[in-house]
């Protein structure tokens, strides 16, 4: 244990570039680094887990449920379903899933596996995420995300495309992961010829065990599961605390990856930080200031990675770090185990993550920034000791540290359950209580979403789904809500209107944020030309009918406008995607803007209206009328939560009087994103249900 100052460093003594003196563990780092000149073959058989190569082949044909605790980077994503495709698994047009809780670990972890198979991407192997498919009738190796295995049990419910199934990452504990280890124990009840595999990267195996042991008897040789240890390569790695509590993390996270660069031997560096604001910050400041680093110095390459960047921005980070540079990756909570990053031997933690949770007394979910927990500190520290002794340096006191929790809470139990609700009820699971839960969600939560769905429509008098809105919800790969607004988006009259404003607020960072050198007058004029005051979803729909109109090109057009037009791409596919199923659910396609008798003002006011109200149809509960104070501020109508308008919108400092809205996030301070203005009365009328409620209930 030890303490530093972060900031205290004089610049100057940086680590020379070529008079390094080399200690012993600088020689391993760059040993390591040359592994990577080994034959893949090679690298793969260094790997810890190929030593049980014929332990895991033999435990997955005895047992119906293995489960594999490993160190990250033991080889387990990558490994395992070759070497069970290997030993003649998926044969007879079977194949092996892989499921990841995150969209980034499959589509990255599937190439690497193409690569080491030298096959080409989406033939043998390939991939399979929401709006995404890269699989054909070749595939063996299926990584798909854990919400697009629960998609099939709908279609499939015996999941009989497969006979092995590996939840990868269960550790973490996501909605879907959990979800399907229920579902998946019911299964095997049904198909003892489907074997599962549970992987996870901490010492959680007994919780799996325990659920997956079907042996009532104490006799061990009639179990059904069977726990396999791999043996971690792990070198120690040394923890520092600040000494006192750190005013801005963000900024002291830039002073200590300088502090590291001066004082510490040649290694690479990763930051935890919660979100991609707060990324790219980092990212653009460490870049500015290592200019001002002695010329002889190592340089220092800062890199981004999130959720949201391109696969290429993903695959820099997994490239190997040139002799005379210190990588710098900073990163979302996603390098804590779900990708493998070579090289690191100093780990920067903020002690925060970002997370989804839900209010069941307010029925809101929202984006959280939050201390995570004992568990979750180790398993990043972790990351500095894969090359080499590292050392990880805590932006938080050792007291703060005493005080969190000991392991995560499991999503499940802090998740709006709505969309899980629909597809179990779909596969026939009517008693969603009575559903075996690895760990059960609290029953106000499971109300408060059944609730929702209720007045929705989407569940008749006594909890059954309706024909065919409940049913075509299900299916639908979208939130309840936006299912909803797309399914009545024909009825509203503007389905094609309705159907971009889905496919845009499913995207992610549409808007490029600019650097910080930029005039704030200059950006607001850039983002003004597609506002419209109606708020931000009409706005998004603007920027999409701009894109298109111009061609849907890559070059000057987005740029100049500070448009990502990578997302404006996927917003595309996605569209095109939606489409699809709103013709399968016979949803006429139409605009709002068709019906060309009207005069001109007239048909653009009654066809933002009507899109308006197609978005209440959905979102009614997500509504908020502004405060009399003129603070601002908004108060939910249902609940009365206090909101606040995000600094992004459209509607920001506009004094809107009612508003209905897509997400909110919490920071410092509760924030409402993608809002539109509505008429409070269409809430009545499009939701009497919902808002009837709130009379009886408040007494
Ligand atoms: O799943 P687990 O964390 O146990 O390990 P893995 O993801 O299978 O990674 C095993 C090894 O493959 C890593 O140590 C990396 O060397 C390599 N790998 C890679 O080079 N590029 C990737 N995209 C994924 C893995
Ligand atoms: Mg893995």
């Amino acid at each position: 244990m030890a303490f530093w100052k972060p900031g205290t460093i004089a610049p100057g003594s940086a680590v020379d570039r070529d008079t390094e003196n080399e200690t012993d563990t600088a020689v391993v780092a760059h040993a390591e680094q040359q592994y990577r000149h080994l034959t893949l073959k090679q690298q793969r058989e260094r790997l810890p887990v190929f030593k049980l190569r014929r332990e895991l082949l033999y435990s997955v044909e005895t047992y119906q449920t293995t489960i594999v605790i490993g160190q990250t980077g033991s080889g387990k994503t990558t490994q395992i379903p070759q070497y069970l495709e290997e030993a003649g698994w998926a044969g007879k047009g079977k194949q092996i899933a892989c499921t990841q809780p995150r969209r980034i670990a499959a589509t990255s972890v599937s190439q690497r596996v193409a690569d080491e198979k030298n096959v080409k991407l989406g033939a043998e192997v390939g991939y399979l995420i929401r709006f995404d498919d890269q699989t054909s009738s070749k595939t063996r190796i299926k990584y798909m995300t854990d919400g697009m295995l629960f998609r099939e049990t709908m279609i499939d419910p015996l999941l009989t495309n497969y006979d092995v199934i590996m939840i990868d990452e269960a550790h973490e504990r996501s909605l879907y992961t959990d979800i399907l280890l229920g579902v998946l124990k019911k299964i095997q009840r049904k198909r003892p010829d489907l074997h599962v595999i549970i992987s996870s990267a901490t010492l959680d195996a007994e919780t799996f065990y325990k659920f997956f042991n079907h042996n009532q008897t104490k006799d061990q040789t009639k179990d059904t599961a069977n726990i396999i240890s791999l043996e971690g390569r792990m070198y120690p790695v040394d923890t520092l605390y600040v000494d006192e509590p750190v005013a801005d993390y963000v900024e002291t996270s830039i002073q200590t990856v300088f502090d590291i660069h001066m004082q510490e031997p040649r290694g690479d560096i990763l930051i935890f930080l919660t979100g991609r604001d707060e990324i790219d910050r980092v990212v653009s400041e460490i870049y500015d200031r290592s200019k001002t680093l002695p010329k002889n110095s190592l340089h220092i390459d800062p890199l981004p990675l999130y959720a949201g960047l391109t696969l290429q921005d993903q695959l820099r980070v997994f490239e190997p770090t040139p002799r005379d540079t210190r990588k710098v990756i900073v990163s979302t909570n996603i390098a804590e185990a779900s990708v493998t990053l070579e090289g690191i031997v100093y780990v920067i933690d903020c002690g925060f993550v970002k997370i989804r949770a839900y209010n069941p007394k307010t029925g809101m979910e929202a984006l959280v920034v939050t201390p995570i927990s004992k568990a979750s500190a180790l398993q990043r520290a972790g990351r500095a000791g894969r090359v080499r002794a590292g050392k990880s340096f805590r932006l938080y006191t050792e007291n703060t540290y005493n005080t969190l929790k000991d392991t995560s809470i499991p999503e499940i139990q802090r998740t709006n359950l709505a969309p899980v609700i629909l597809q179990l009820k779909a596969l026939g699971i009517d008693n969603v209580l009575r559903f075996d839960f690895l760990t059960a969600p609290p029953a106000a939560l499971m109300i408060r979403s059944l609730e929702l769905l209720y007045s929705l429509k989407a569940l008749d008098d006594v909890g059954r789904l309706t024909i065919p809105l409940g049913m075509q919800l299900a299916e639908f790969p979208v939130d309840p809500m936006l299912g909803k607004i797309l399914l009545s988006s024909g009825d509203f009259h503007c389905s094609q209107e309705i159907v971009t404003i889905a496919a845009m607020v499913s995207v992610q960072n549409i808007f490029i944020q600019p650097s910080k050198k930029m005039d704030k007058m200059a950006l607001l004029d850039i983002r003004r030309q597609f506002w419209v005051e109606e708020g931000d979803h009409l706005s998004l729909l603007n920027v999409y009918n701009g894109f298109v109109q111009n061609g849907k090109s890559s070059g000057k057009w987005c740029h100049d406008r500070l448009l990502n037009f990578k997302a404006l791409a996927r917003a595309i596919r996605i569209r095109q995607q939606l489409v699809k199923y709103l013709k399968r659910f016979d949803v006429p396609l139409v605009s709002a803007m068709d019906g060309t008798r009207l005069d001109q003002d007239l048909q653009r006011a009654t066809a933002s209206e009507r899109i308006r109200k197609c978005l209440v149809s959905g979102y009614f509960s997500q509504a908020a009328r502004a405060e009399p104070d003129g603070s601002g501020r908004f108060r939910t109508i249902r609940d009365g939560v206090l909101l606040n308008v995000h600094p992004d919108s459209v509607l920001f400092n506009r004094n809107p009087t009612c508003v209905i809205f897509h997400e909110v996030v919490e920071t410092n301070k509760p924030y409402m994103r993608d809002l539109t203005t509505i008429d409070e009365t269409w809430l009545a009328e499009l939701a009497p249900h919902f808002y009837q409620y709130q009379t009886t209930e408040k007494k």
